[in-house]
């Protein structure tokens, strides 16, 4: 998978944490260059965290509930994703909003999945909002993450349709097995230096379209 050294990535969930075993399965199958160096979650007791023990990975709780406020739960996080050396940050499933407290952390390095095609029906219940709506085509969205909620520069996006018959839980599960191909696929063209980006635009490359000597 080449000679670059692997993407160091924390991890941040609130609960069942499938995209995480995405991320870890796609490690494990050597589809995608990285180590998750430690998983945090703000819930406690959550199965994602048990995913990251069975892999083998350290993992955190940092609730926000003990902190006085935002700044210092912000900071806490910080804290432990440097301690455990992370470098970028995917968001899979974590539930609270970021601001500039963590984001100046890990400038332009925070990664989130949506699920749907941004910028439609972003903040909760994405596919229910999609159904409601009733738009035919729906999907999942990989973005950096800036302050606003799911508002930053799009890597890439997979759509899915919309089947007759869809509830909210058909709909979302066959978007999370398009977010389980998404997201290790952009992670893994963070790892290969094939992400640039300007502004809003961001340019995934194909492997053929490397700049030589070219840093993430
Ligand atoms: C996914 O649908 C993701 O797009 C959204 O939250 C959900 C997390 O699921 N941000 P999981 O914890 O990865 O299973």
């Amino acid at each position: 998978m080449g000679l670059r050294t692997p993407l160091a990535l924390g991890v941040l969930i609130s609960g069942r944490g499938t995209n995480l075993q995405s991320i870890l399965d796609a490690i494990q199958q050597e589809r995608l260059n990285a180590a998750v160096k430690v998983v945090v979650s703000n819930v406690a007791g959550v199965s994602g965290l048990e995913r990251a023990r069975t892999a083998g990975i350290p993992t955190a709780v940092v609730n926000h509930k003990s902190f006085s406020g935002r700044p210092a739960f912000e900071q806490a996080l910080v804290q432990v994703l440097r301690e455990h050396g992370a470098e970028w940050i995917a968001l899979a499933g974590f539930m609270r909003v970021l601001t500039s407290e963590f984001l100046s952390a890990f400038p332009g390095r925070v990664l989130n999945i949506h699920p749907a095609l941004l910028p439609s029906f972003p903040g909760v219940h994405a596919q229910r909002q999609a159904l409601d709506y009733g738009v035919k085509f729906s999907g999942c969205t990989v973005h950096f993450v800036d302050e606003g909620t799911d508002t930053g520069p799009i890597l890439g996006q997979a759509v899915v349709p919309v089947e007759a018959g869809d509830d909210e839980d058909r709909l979302a599960a066959r978007i999370l097995a398009a977010e389980h191909r998404l997201y290790p696929e952009m992670l893994q063209a963070i790892a290969e230096g094939r992400v640039q980006r300007d502004g809003r635009h961001v340019q995934v490359l194909r492997s053929d379209e490397i700049p030589t000597a070219r840093t993430r």
